[in-house]
């Protein structure tokens, strides 16, 4: 059990909010592993309608926890099971699923964003995936995902060259459904959310299903990734920038 993780299910909307705001919602194996719970539990429930994902003013998530990714790299780790069972969860989910996102979405603060059904983001929103200039790749099955939803072009100006989005870029090229002042994002967000689990679910999870296709290429994916993950964490590259990262304020 973790608190940087809450739970809550109101009105048939289970919201899944990141609570770490001092680390800017960087995500640790705790709190991977709260919102995988959080995620699967929910297929049992036929009352939870739709799910919501929430984090911070200022922070929806910075991404992994960099210092995880510096032991992993010094110890010839890999993402770590918690990492890859929240993102298989995310794979194999069948409940719509909405976000709230506001400020900063690094990393996997972006790269789920692929797994959601509708994004409400806040005007202070800028996505972004530095993976490579920390010498490493895209995770989260988003090398699949994001050509497939934006085009390759702006896949790789984002994925590879680490080109940020602003809510504007963000919303033209769809990752992105609405926009909204930064105080309104979650009450907007959940607004959607209680619409969708008013909707008849038979019919919204066939559609779902049917407009997301076969989940298996996705979780392969995931796998290839986190191989080819690992791989990089042990590299000169990766090492130095997670070390550089936590030298640059001393
Ligand atoms: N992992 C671990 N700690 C992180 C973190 C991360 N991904 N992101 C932020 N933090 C920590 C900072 O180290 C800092 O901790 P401290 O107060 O103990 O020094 C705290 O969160 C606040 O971050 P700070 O950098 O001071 O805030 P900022 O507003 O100047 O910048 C970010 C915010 C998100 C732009 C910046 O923190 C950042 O670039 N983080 C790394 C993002 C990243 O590369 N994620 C992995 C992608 S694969």
């Amino acid at each position: 059990m973790t608190d940087l993780v809450q739970v809550s299910d109101e009105n048939g909307v289970r919201l899944i909010r990141m609570n770490r705001a001092d680390k800017k919602n960087a995500l640790n194996a705790p709190m991977y592993d709260a919102m995988a719970d959080a995620i699967e539990r929910a297929a049992a429930h036929r009352a939870i309608r739709c799910l919501m994902i929430a984090g911070a003013p200022g922070a929806f998530c910075a991404g992994n926890d960099l210092k995880d990714f510096q032991h992993a790299a010094r110890h010839d780790g890999g993402l770590g099971e918690p990492v890859i069972r929240f993102l298989h969860a995310l794979a194999g989910n069948e409940k719509p699923l909405v976000a709230a996102v506001q400020g900063v979405a690094v990393g996997i603060g972006t790269t789920m964003l692929l797994h959601c059904d509708y994004v409400v983001a806040g005007t202070d929103v800028r996505l972004s995936t530095p993976f490579v200039s920390l010498g490493l790749l895209p995770e989260a099955a988003s090398s699949l995902l994001m050509p497939r939803l934006i085009g390759h072009r702006r896949a790789f100006a984002l994925l590879v060259m680490g080109q940020p989005l602003d809510a504007d870029a963000a919303k033209e090229c769809g990752l992105v459904n609405a926009m909204a002042a930064p105080a309104e994002v979650d009450e907007l967000a959940m607004a959607a959310a209680l619409r969708i689990a008013q909707l008849p679910p038979d019919a919204v999870a066939l559609s779902r299903q049917l407009m997301r296709g076969s989940p298996e290429e996705v979780h392969k994916r995931i796998e290839d990734e986190a191989e080819q993950f690992r791989i990089r964490l042990r590299s000169d590259e990766a090492r130095a920038a997670l070390d550089a990262f936590f030298a640059r304020k001393k």
